[in-house]
């Protein structure tokens, strides 16, 4: 067997709750193609900050640098303040692991409702860098709590961040069969970063001459997400606006509760972390109302990133059938979730 060293981060609020889910499953499906899933649990998040101080101490970043993949559930509590934990927890894991390409693939499964009236056939994947943007906490504040304060917070997109992200984004629509890519941007307004993410799809594009290139704003992409989702195969987009596209396609899809997400260095020379794409949920927490559905689909996405493409699709499966069998059910319980998606695939 296939030792596999899997570094799990469940975090805070609903967390632990769907990691528990996405476990289960893994348990069930990696013994039936030859893996044996050895995890490394990590006592991260709010409770280690109160007692602590510490989000994320530098010894344990190495320890997990030295996993082969990550799964994580979510981080973020109304008891600390905020960022504190997003940035230097989740932010710092994807930062020093330099995953750059935050995955996030939104399908409209078979017998999933849509809010939409007519969501035609949704089948896209966001492609949103993740180690740039306005979230490097390249800014800062003067004046602080006078009339003239002054904030700021600067996107920053460098060429090799864009060019690698972009790069990644064609391989992916080369491989998907309708071979379309949209920019999504904002280059109307951000000259300079929209001016070199504008660039870079074109020199890049100009080497994919089977992939038929697109672009939207991003304000024009919300309306197009909602009217006809359909038009969208790969979508490539920085960080923020990744984001935020992101949440909303998991609304048109069925909900957040069914988004999951690959956080990956597609060179491997660290490990790839994978989590849903929602948070922490502490309207929810503790109340077993948390969908684990978007934490076994990123396990999916594990197990493929691991070599184990049949070991994934079975677990896509799985969450297929549960999800064509949910209408006829009540409600149920986080844990009754995983374990009828655990059956299914037993
Ligand atoms: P959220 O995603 O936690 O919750 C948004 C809404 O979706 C809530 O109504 C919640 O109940 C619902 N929801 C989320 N996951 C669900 C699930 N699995 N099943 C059913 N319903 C679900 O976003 P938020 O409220 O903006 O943020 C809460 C905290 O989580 C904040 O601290 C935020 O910073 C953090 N956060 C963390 C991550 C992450 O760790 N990757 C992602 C987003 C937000
Ligand atoms: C997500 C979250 C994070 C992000 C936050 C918590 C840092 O919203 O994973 O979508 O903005 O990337
Ligand atoms: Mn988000």
């Amino acid at each position: 067997a296939q030792t596999v060293r899997l570094a799990v981060v469940a975090g805070d609020g609903i967390g632990p709750e769907v990691v528990a889910e996405g476990l289960k499953v893994l348990d069930v499906v990696a013994p039936s193609v030859g893996l044996d899933v050895a995890p490394t649990h990590y006592d991260l998040g709010a409770r280690r900050w109160h007692a602590t101080g510490e989000t994320l101490p530098d010894s344990v970043l190495e320890e997990v640098r030295g996993h082969d993949a990550i799964l994580l559930g979510a981080v973020g509590d109304p008891g600390v303040p905020s960022g504190v934990l997003e940035r230097g927890l989740l932010l710092r894991l994807r930062f020093a692991l330099d995953q750059f390409v935050n995955l996030r693939p939104s399908r409209l499964l078979p017998g999933v409702a849509s809010p939409l009236a007519a969501p035609g056939d949704v089948d896209l994947v966001v492609v949103r860098e993740g180690t740039e943007g306005p979230y490097t906490g390249n800014g800062g504040a003067l004046r602080v709590g006078t009339p003239h304060e002054v904030a700021t917070e600067v996107s920053v997109n460098t060429a090799f961040g864009v060019e690698r992200l972009v790069r990644d984004a064609f391989a992916r629509a080369q491989a998907r069969p309708r071979r379309k890519l949209t920019l999504v941007h904002k280059h109307n307004v951000l000259t300079y970063a929209g001016d070199l993410w504008r660039r870079t799809v074109d020199a890049v594009g100009a080497e994919h001459p089977d992939v038929a290139v697109d672009y939207c704003h991003v304000d024009a992409a919300m309306i197009y997400l909602v009217t006809e989702p359909s038009r969208f195969d790969v979508v490539v987009t920085d960080n923020l606006f990744g984001d935020i596209v992101t949440d909303l396609a998991a609304a048109i899809t069925g909900g957040i509760g069914l988004a999951a997400s690959g956080n990956v260095d597609p060179t491997r020379r660290s490990p790839s972390m994978f989590e849903p794409v929602h948070g922490s949920a502490p309207d929810i927490a503790g109340t077993g109302r948390a969908d684990p559905t978007a934490t076994v689909l990123s396990v999916a996405l594990l197990l493929e990133h691991l070599g184990q493409a049949d070991a994934a699709e079975r677990v896509v499966r799985a969450v297929g059938d549960d999800l064509l069998r949910r209408g006829d059910l009540g409600p149920r319980t986080t844990s009754q979730v995983g374990d009828a998606i655990a059956t299914s695939l037993a």
